[in-house]
């Protein structure tokens, strides 16, 4: 039996609002469709669709207020199956994203729940007696100053928001709820999606009572510390869902707490996530010893229970790998050496394939309430005034450069960053040793990480060099570079000399090609 596509697969996150325009000023659905010759030449296997959904926007889409339908800002659900149905005409497989933990405060469940204690629908959400002036725990909110916890004065109770007062969180332990919910899910499986990112997973069950966070960690955001037995049995449920369609749909799952160990726990015994998003690395500094200790954690803690791990580097919630690395193209290359060539699934996040920087953003233009918008900036298509969106200010401003660092001119440039990515990507599929080989660790000098991949009779190994001093990491054996990130060698034998910010794909002389 061959692995399921997800372990093979290199999935690109797509950011409708910033990803394609078609004439306005926020990319839409038939932007993306518009677009999707340009992952195909790169090669991506799959696309994560950020929020589509009804919503007010208070949190950019993850603030949902219809599940089941397109907000029209980015077109119709007609849109969304052309998309889906292109998409799957060149072999690109599309996950949506669902965030089950808050809906919007304006979608109608919540609209109802809030109208009366005694609504059916008061128990879709948390509420909780209390005086005002006293929020019912210590429980701190993401993106706000403040409680995790609004008062309500027509009901004259509380509720729950890990996020913003906009988010109000759903009772997981309802079983209406649970019922309404995985009615969303076959919605959209139904339709012939191949899977979902699910939001904020480890929130969704909560400790019955509600206990206090510890005193050492209050102020630090309770969204990002909720990591309880209740969400599991309700992950083996939604898995139960997943696997009674047919066609491998997968659920990849943020797990956003800081500890690899702690993230593992959502593969279940194989019956939970299909796969989770592991952030430490993400937060790792641009280093050989944290960067070895990142891989080894992952080593130790998902393949014992054989869970498949991931990678990423980049997303919408943080800034840009490039620009967190000190902002040199020859370390955004070396990282994405690193990123397409480690054991596990990897995800680009859009326009890391141009080596994006995050956009200066005036305090005028700013309007994340988390300040993320600088990795949001709208992707630069071409070099006219307008990037190839038809506007020429779009809602966030263009990322530096844009004049020449754009999709149209970094194409006709075969020794771009964009060429990387893509003879990467190549290298990836045409290797079963990348694809779904073991890797190991090979001892290396200071300020160098390297590892071996081998499956069957193929065999690679990569080297990156963190540092901007030569290091000469000892090969033994016969190796041929197969993608260096400078471009510089490629098809020569390997010398195992690594230049400043070097990092190297290389292909065992006695593999297969
Ligand atoms: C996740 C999303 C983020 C959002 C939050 C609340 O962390 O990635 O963008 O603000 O959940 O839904």
């Amino acid at each position: 039996m061959s692995p399921p596509w997800w372990k093979s697969a290199v999935v690109y996150q797509v950011y409708p609002r910033s990803f394609a325009g078609s004439g306005g000023a926020i990319g839409t659905l038939d932007g993306i469709r518009a677009r999707l010759d340009h992952l195909e030449w790169l090669g991506v296997d799959a696309i994560w669709l950020s929020p589509f959904f009804r919503s007010p926007m208070a949190d950019f889409g993850y603030d949902v207020a219809d599940y089941c339908d397109v907000d029209p800002l980015f077109g119709t659900l007609d849109d969304f199956d052309r998309l889906l149905a292109d998409a799957h005409r060149r072999g690109i497989r599309v996950l949506i994203d669902w965030v089950p933990n808050h809906t919007s405060d304006q979608h109608p469940w919540f609209v109802e729940a809030r109208a009366s204690r005694d609504s059916p629908k008061r128990d879709w959400y948390v509420w909780r007696d209390g005086s005002p002036d006293q929020p019912p725990n210590n429980w701190a909110g993401t993106f706000v100053d403040g409680p995790a916890w609004t008062w309500d004065d027509v009901t004259g109770q509380w509720y729950l928001h890990c996020f913003l007062p906009q988010q109000p969180d759903l009772n997981w332990a309802n079983p209406e709820l649970v019922g309404a919910m995985h009615g969303v899910v076959r919605f959209w499986l139904e339709r012939g999606v191949d899977g979902f990112r699910v939001d904020v997973v480890q929130c969704l069950g909560k400790q019955p009572g509600l206990p206090d966070d510890p005193p050492e960690v209050v102020g630090i955001p309770h969204s990002a510390l909720n990591d309880c037995a209740e969400t599991h049995p309700i992950l083996r449920d939604l898995r139960r869902l997943f696997d009674s369609f047919p066609g491998e749909r997968m659920m990849v799952g943020e797990v956003y707490l800081l500890s690899t160990a702690r993230v593992a726990k959502y593969y279940g015994a194989g019956d939970e996530l299909h796969l989770a998003f592991n952030f430490p690395p993400l937060h790792a500094p641009w280093d050989a010893s944290a960067w070895r200790r990142r891989i080894e954690r992952v080593i130790a803690e998902l393949e014992p229970i054989d869970a498949w791990p991931t990678w990423v580097l980049s997303n919408h919630d943080n800034r840009r790998h490039r620009s967190r690395y000190g902002g040199s193209e020859a370390r955004a290359r070396a990282a994405a050496v690193l990123l397409l060539t480690l054991r596990g699934t990897p995800f680009l996040y859009q326009g890391e394939e141009l080596g994006l920087d995050d956009a200066i953003v005036p305090p005028d233009r700013r309007v994340d309430p988390g300040g993320r918008d600088g990795c949001r900036a709208p992707i630069p298509w071409t070099g006219a005034p307008d990037h190839g969106w038809g506007v020429d200010d779009p809602w966030l401003p263009w990322p530096p450069d844009s004049s020449s660092r754009n999709v149209d001119d970094l194409r006709a440039d075969d020794g771009s960053i964009l060429h990387l990515y893509r003879r990467l990507l190549r290298a990836r599929h045409e290797s079963a040793a990348l694809q779904s080989g073991s890797l190991r660790l090979l001892p290396t000098p200071d300020g160098a990480v390297a590892w071996e991949r081998v499956a069957d009779g193929d065999r690679r190994l990569v080297a990156v060099n963190f540092t901007d001093a030569a290091v000469d990491i000892g090969l033994t054996g016969e190796w041929v570079v197969e993608v260096a990130n400078d471009g510089r060698g490629e098809g020569e034998r390997a010398t195992g000399r690594l230049a400043p910010d070097q990092a190297l794909l290389l292909r065992g002389l006695s593999s297969r090609a």
